[in-house]
Order: structure tokens, then C-alpha cells, then sequence
């Protein structure tokens, strides 16, 4: 039986700068090739450009990888201008965290769409306002998530930390993946995934290496490179 809801996926981060951007919008442009009108949500971004029109970084890469059409507030409800953490940035510039006005807008896109892939702000303990932590929110949207982790040294315990957090919530997590840069010769990073899966009881989906457009269209490098990444969302939006 599937205890979370089926028809969205918040993709978590361990940390910011991991690829949670990255990894949404190729999911995004996997399910819309597929036909399925999926659409994106970023509840909170900070260092947004201040005038009027321009897309908050997140979603004007997403809106570019995976060809759909963003807008705010729609799709981005809370914007600060300061590239801080949301409370950092919200107390500065005195307009804390409405919880309300994301919700409302999280409930307008998912009666509208019929997946919603939400991102993550920072990780998962990023305070979003008194008392009140990302993780918190991601219970609110009821959805299952994927985590996306760095490869390197130190992720073992980012990650199960991370993991261990949601857990404790009863947040389902799907799964994890590494993302960005490896190197070859890099031992932590050959035998990080599987200690995280054998002591979190989560599986490993695979690593995504760093993506060069010049070198390769973005459909063959998904193919070649993270082509479990079409049997994860694949399966998952499938599910009755
Ligand atoms: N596999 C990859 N190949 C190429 N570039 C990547 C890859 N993953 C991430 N990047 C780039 O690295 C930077 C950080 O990634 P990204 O923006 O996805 O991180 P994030 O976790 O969403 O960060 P934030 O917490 O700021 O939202 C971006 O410029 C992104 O385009
Ligand atoms: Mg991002």
C-alpha cells in the first residue's frame, strides 16, 4: 500500500549548492517528455534579483532544462532579496515566512497539476520561522521525498543525518542520489552510498555526474549518465 501521496516528490537536499535544482529539473523534463504535465514549486528562494520580472535563479533554470513555463508567486510564493538563509533573510528585510501564503499556493498548483515536484530550500533543518523548520513543512505537504547528497567526504554522515531527521518525522524518503562532482580515484565517495543505504535501510539510486552541455545534449546525457533516473520518477508517477 502507498502511505504518501503519489502525485508529487520533494527532492531534499543535505546541504545547499548539492544539485536539488539540478535534479528537479531533470525529473521534470523526463515526466513532461513522458506526457505528464508536471509543473515545479519553490516555496522559499533568497538572492533574488529585485526587479520586477526576473525569475528567481531556481526557477529560471528549471523553467530553461526542462521547458515549462514558470512564474512568481505562482511557483515561488516567498522571494528575498539577501542570499541567506529564509530567516536570516527575513529578519534583515523585516517580512517573515508566511506559511499560509505557501501553503495556499502549494494547494493552488497541486489541484492544477498532476505532479508537482517540489525543491527544497537549503537541507532539511533550515529554520522557516519561530519554531518552525523545513522539515515541518515538508510533513504539512504530506509528500515522499528523494535526497540529494554530495559525494564526497563527510557525506555519510550529512546524509544519514539528514535521513535519520525525516525518518523521525515519518516522512517517506524514497531514496537517495549523489550529484556533481567525483573524482574517479576518490575512495569516500566509492564506498559512502553503500554505507548510507546499509545503515539508513534507504536505497542508493546513483550518482549523476556533472553535466557539459557542450559536450552533449541534455536527453543523451540523462540517458547515459543517469538513466536510473527514468526508472525512479518513471515507476513512482506510475503508481496508481
Ligand atoms: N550534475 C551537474 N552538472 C552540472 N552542473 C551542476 C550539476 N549539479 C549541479 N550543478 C550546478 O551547480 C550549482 C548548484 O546546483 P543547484 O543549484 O542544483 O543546487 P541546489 O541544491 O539547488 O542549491 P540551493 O540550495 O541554492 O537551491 C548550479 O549552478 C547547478 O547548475
Ligand atoms: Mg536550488
Amino acid at each position: 500500500m502507498v502511505a504518501y501521496s503519489n502525485n508529487g516528490l520533494f527532492i531534499a537536499g543535505t546541504d545547499t549548492e548539492v544539485g536539488k535544482t539540478f535534479v528537479s529539473a531533470i525529473l521534470l523534463r523526463i515526466l513532461r517528455r513522458q506526457g505528464i504535465n508536471a509543473t515545479y514549486f519553490k516555496p522559499v528562494a533568497t538572492g533574488c534579483p529585485a526587479g520586477r520580472g526576473l525569475l528567481p535563479e531556481d526557477l529560471a533554470f528549471v523553467q530553461d532544462l526542462a521547458g515549462v513555463e514558470l512564474s512568481e508567486p505562482h511557483h515561488c510564493p516567498i522571494r528575498y532579496e539577501k542570499p541567506l538563509a529564509p530567516m536570516a533573510a527575513a529578519e534583515l528585510e523585516g517580512r517573515p515566512v508566511s506559511v499560509e501564503e505557501i501553503i495556499r499556493a502549494f494547494d493552488a498548483l497541486r489541484k492544477g497539476s498532476p505532479f508537482l515536484i517540489v525543491e527544497g530550500v537549503g537541507g532539511v533543518m533550515v529554520p522557516l520561522g519561530k519554531d518552525y523548520l523545513l522539515i515541518d513543512l515538508m510533513e504539512q505537504f504530506g509528500l515522499p521525498c528523494l535526497v540529494v547528497a554530495r559525494p564526497s567526504l563527510g557525506t555519510i554522515n550529512h546524509t544519514l543525518l539528514s535521513i535519520r531527521a525525516l525518518q523521525n518525522k515519518s516522512i517517506t524518503v524514497l531514496g537517495f542520489v549523489t550529484n556533481g562532482k567525483k573524482d574517479p580515484t576518490d575512495e569516500a565517495a566509492a564506498t559512502s552510498p553503500s554505507l548510507i543505504s546499509r545503515f539508513s535501510g534507504i536505497p542508493f539510486l546513483g550518482h549523476i555526474p556533472i553535466f557539459r552541455p557542450e559536450a552533449e545534449p541534455i536527453d543523451a546525457f540523462i540517458e547515459s549518465k543517469a538513466p536510473f533516473l527514468y526508472d525512479f520518477i518513471g515507476a513512482f508517477a506510475a503508481c496508481p
